[in-house]
This record gives structure tokens, sequence and C-alpha cells, in this order.
């Protein structure tokens, strides 16, 4: 008996070494142009450790992929699906069976939580969501409950850090916004009484980005520099201060055993004069090794799940905050490694495995395109960077320095790679032309865009053997033609 409860210790030990870091999570999102396929991210995410997820939504692809993958699923409403979640318990019922019951019982995904709208109460949306956001909370739960999945699945709302703030500009004065403050004490207590959690998106990045006078080291884990003194706190960094303005809200209003995650934290790399490679890199390690470390906060000492935003880079994600908003990948849109992370232990980073790429080409200026008419050429990089992103040749971006032709050839690749390569889609007025000399340029990089298995057919492969009838060919090239007219 001792023996085999030794031996099962031991077991379990050296599993619990093998796995090394566990409990990393981290927000996938979906708007890029060419998503990885979901079962290459799953494997990504386990391969790296990650033992939690976020979806923005309920996304069937993600959702079957992430079944028996042993990795727990938060799963997020969109905002603009709010009013009607309020408005019906029958839609908030035809909802959870939908988008999470039919992926319990199907697929076997492991859904924990249910994140209602996404940072609704942010102060730039005016009071758009705020008639919508608690009546939706409650319909939801209401109708996981009624489908058996009350214990299992809790909810939560998704906050920017906005809906609280500080008088004194100490986290102990931390209390909530005045307008929003009564419909969030409702909220927390109507989380806190069916067992759910406050999810909180907390964005270092962000302050610095916003305020020229922010104290750049304090946005740092390791700053030693300029520390916020409050009482008998010291604060290093925003990070730690701003969770505890929550903490001492939640405390001012009763709720200080509210339970707390971080919803959304990172660091992007491109597109802004702070967002590069060298702090991404030192804001994400830090972040990493206090998570490894199972550190909290001066005030709360228990770690919260924090999950990291984001996974891999989303080329289609709205610029509206800035073009820095698809650039906040801890790996490439394709899974391939921006810059290295210790996991732990020693324990690197790991690429996506298994992933598909087009064709080693690229859509370049062509070299003999006598750039006589400059306003032409503007004219079409500002066309291909209408349906590619180009946020990357920006002023402060990884590619600003190209010069001009290069810059050209930047935004011909994008378009044409984002259009799976198309033939027609490196013709822009006889200015360009196809290369298979990477014209990457360190930090530059001139893109491949993965297969997402839409480009054209190649015709070598397809071509019935001579004499089975040209009809079929004419007919074949007519269909290429025609899906080629569709932009
Ligand atoms: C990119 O985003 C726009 C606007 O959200 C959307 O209409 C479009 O379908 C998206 N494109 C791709 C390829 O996902
Ligand atoms: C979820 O379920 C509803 C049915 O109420 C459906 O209309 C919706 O498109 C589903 N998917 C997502 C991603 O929300
Ligand atoms: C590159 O193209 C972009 C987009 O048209 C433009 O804003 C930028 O000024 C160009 N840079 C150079 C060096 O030509
Ligand atoms: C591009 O070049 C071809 C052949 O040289 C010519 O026939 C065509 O008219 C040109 N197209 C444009 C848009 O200049």
């Amino acid at each position: 008996m001792g023996e085999i409860r030794l031996f099962w210790l031991l077991f379990v030990w050296v599993l619990g070494i093998e796995r090394g870091v566990s409990g990393l999570a981290c927000n996938w999102g979906l708007q890029s142009t060419h998503p990885l396929p979901p079962n290459i991210v799953v494997k990504l995410l386990k391969d790296n450790g990650f033992d939690k997820v976020k979806l923005f939504e309920a996304d069937p692809g993600a959702l079957k992929a992430l079944g028996k993958s042993g990795i727990q699923v938060m799963v997020g409403i969109p905002n603009d699906m709010l009013a009607s979640l309020a408005g019906s318990a029958g839609n908030a019922e035809a909802w959870v069976q939908q988008n999470v019951s039919n992926y319990v019982s199907k697929y076997g995904t492991d859904i924990r939580v249910v994140a209602i709208g996404n940072e609704p109460f942010l102060h730039s949306y005016k009071d758009m969501f705020t008639q919508t956001t608690l009546p939706a909370l409650q319909n939801i739960q209401a109708a996981l409950a009624k489908a058996g999945l009350g214990k299992k699945v809790k909810t939560t709302v998704p906050l920017n850090a906005d809906v609280y703030q500080t008088d004194s500009g100490l986290p102990s004065g931390g209390d909530f916004r005045p307008d929003v403050r009564d419909l969030m004490l409702k909220i927390i207590k109507f989380i806190q009484d069916n067992g759910g959690i406050l999810t909180i998106n907390i964005y270092p990045f962000l302050s610095l980005q916003a305020d020229p006078n922010f104290p750049k080291e304090f946005a740092f884990f390791d700053n030693k520099a300029n520390p916020v003194v409050d009482g008998p706190i010291v604060y290093t960094n925003v990070y730690d201060a701003n969770f505890d303005t929550l903490i001492s809200a939640l405390e001012k209003n009763g709720f200080g055993q509210m339970p707390v995650v971080i919803g959304e934290v990172g660091w992007p790399t491109d597109c802004d004069p702070n967002a590069n490679i060298d702090n991404a890199r030192r804001f994400n390690q830090g972040l990493l090794d206090r998570i490894i470390r199972g550190q909290g906060t001066p005030k709360r000492r228990a770690p919260p799940d924090v999950y990291i935003f984001s996974l891999i880079d989303e080329d289609n994600k709205s610029v509206e905050p800035g073009n820095f908003e698809r650039h906040w990948g801890i790996f490439n849109y394709d899974g391939s490694i921006k810059y290295p992370l210790d996991l732990g232990k020693g324990k690197a980073l790991a690429p996506a495995k298994g992933v598909k790429y087009l064709a080693r080409q690229w859509c370049v200026l062509s070299p003999s395109a006598g750039v006589s008419d400059p306003n032409a050429l503007a004219q079409s990089i500002s066309q291909a960077c209408q349906y590619a992103d180009c946020t990357s040749i920006g002023p402060g971006s990884s590619c600003s320095n190209l010069d001009p032709q290069r810059n050209a050839s930047y935004a011909f690749n994008m378009y044409y790679q984002t259009m799976d390569q198309r033939k027609d889609a490196c013709s822009f007025n006889n200015l360009s032309t196809v290369t298979t000399v990477d014209p990457s340029q360190p930090p530059c990089r001139f893109e491949i865009m993965i297969d997402i298995g839409k480009h054209e057919l190649s015709l070598s492969n397809k071509v019935p053997a001579a004499g089975f009838g040209s009809l079929l060919l004419v007919s074949l090239m007519l269909v290429l033609g025609l899906a080629n007219g569709v932009h």
C-alpha cells in the first residue's frame, strides 16, 4: 500500500515537472483574412502549456477543435448581440443551446465561462450597452441553468479598466466610475450570487500610448525607478496598481471576496513608437514570470487567471484604436515565433506545426516599371492597401523606412498574398511582377500567406489528359475566371 502511494506521489510529481508550466491562458482572436486552421491552433496552445483559452465569439471551428483537448474555454458574446439576448429569454436559451450545450455534449468542449459582451461600458461607447448588459447576463444565466449547465458554466462581463478610477491618484482610492457605479454593483452582486467571476482588461501599453507624460518604466514589471507609495504598499508597476485599484473599489462596496480574472493583457509589436519586439518581450516575459511564480498583487496575494492578449496577430482587426491593433500576437499570424519567451524552467515557445503556405513567391514593383508617374503609383498602392493590411508601412512601423520602390512592393505583395496569390492580383497597371526572391529586409517582413484552400487550382494538375476534350478545359478556365472576378 505504502509503496503504491509513494509510486503515485512520485508519478504525479514527475508529471508536474514534465508539463512544465501549467495554468497559462490566452485570447484566441479570429479576425484574420488567413486564420490558422483551428486544429493547428489547439496543438499550438497545448504545446505551449496553455490550458485556458478565451474566444470573442462562439466560433464553430474553434469550439469543435477544442473538444476533448483538455483546454478550458471562455466563450464571448459580442456586444451587438446583447440587445436581442436582453430582450427575450427564448433568444438566450437558443443561444446557449446552439453555442454552448451543443459543443459540450456533441464535441466534449470544456466550456467553463460565458462572457457577456466585451467592454460594454467603455466610456467611448457612450451608453450604448448600459441598458442591455445586465438583462442579457440574467437571461444567459437562466438559460444555462435551464440547460443543466448552471454549475459547470459560469458567467462574467469582461470590462475595460475604465469602469473604475481613483480620485486620490492612488490604488487605495479606487471606486467605480460614477456613471456606471450603480449598474456595476448590481452586476457584481448578480455574478457573485451565481458563483461567477469578474473579468477585467488591463493595458499598460495603452496607458503609455495615450499619455505622453506616462512614466515609461512604470509600464514594465522589472521597473526599479519611480515607485508609487500608497500607505504601506510600494507599487513598482502600473499593472499591480491598476488591479489593486479595482480590489479597493470592490472592498469599498462590500465585494472584497469577489473572484477576479484578467481577461486581456499584453503588448503589441508594431505600429507605435512603443510597440516593438523589445518592449513586447520585456513586458510579456515579466508577465509570464509572475504567472509561473504564482504571484498576485500587493492587495491580492492569490494569483488571478491571466488571459494574455493575444496568441496570434489578426490582420483584419479594426484599426480604429490604432494600427498596433493588428499586432498583439505573441506569435505571428501563422503561428511562427515572433520573439523568444521563456515559459519556465528554460522551456521555450514552440511554433505552430503543420502549417501549409502558399508558394514562395512575392508580388513586387517591376524593376522595368519606369515610375514616371508617381500619382499612378500612389494610386496603385492605396488600391492595394484598401483590401490588404498595410499597417506595417505606416509611420513608426517595422517597414517605415523602405525606399519608395520597396514601399510599393510591400503594398502590392500584401494585396497579392491576401488574395491568395491569384494571378490577376499582381497586375497593378503593369507596374508589378512576381518574384521568387524574398524582398524582406529585417525587421520588415514581406509576408507569404498560409494556404487556406482558396488559391487557384494549378492547371498543370487539373487539365485532363490531352484529347479528353478542350470543352472541359474551357469551362474550367471560365470557372477560374469567374472566381477571379469577385473581389
Ligand atoms: C474583414 O473585416 C470586415 C469588416 O469587419 C468584414 O466585412 C470582412 O468580411 C472581413 N474579411 C475577411 C477576409 O475576414
Ligand atoms: C449562437 O446561437 C444563435 C442562436 O440564438 C445564432 O444566431 C448565432 O449565430 C450563434 N453563433 C454565435 C457565434 O453566436
Ligand atoms: C509608403 O506607402 C504608404 C501608403 O501609401 C505611404 O503612407 C508612405 O508615405 C509611403 N512611404 C514611402 C517611403 O514612400
Ligand atoms: C499592360 O501591358 C500589356 C502588354 O504589354 C498591354 O496590352 C496592356 O494594355 C497593359 N495594361 C495596362 C493597364 O497598362
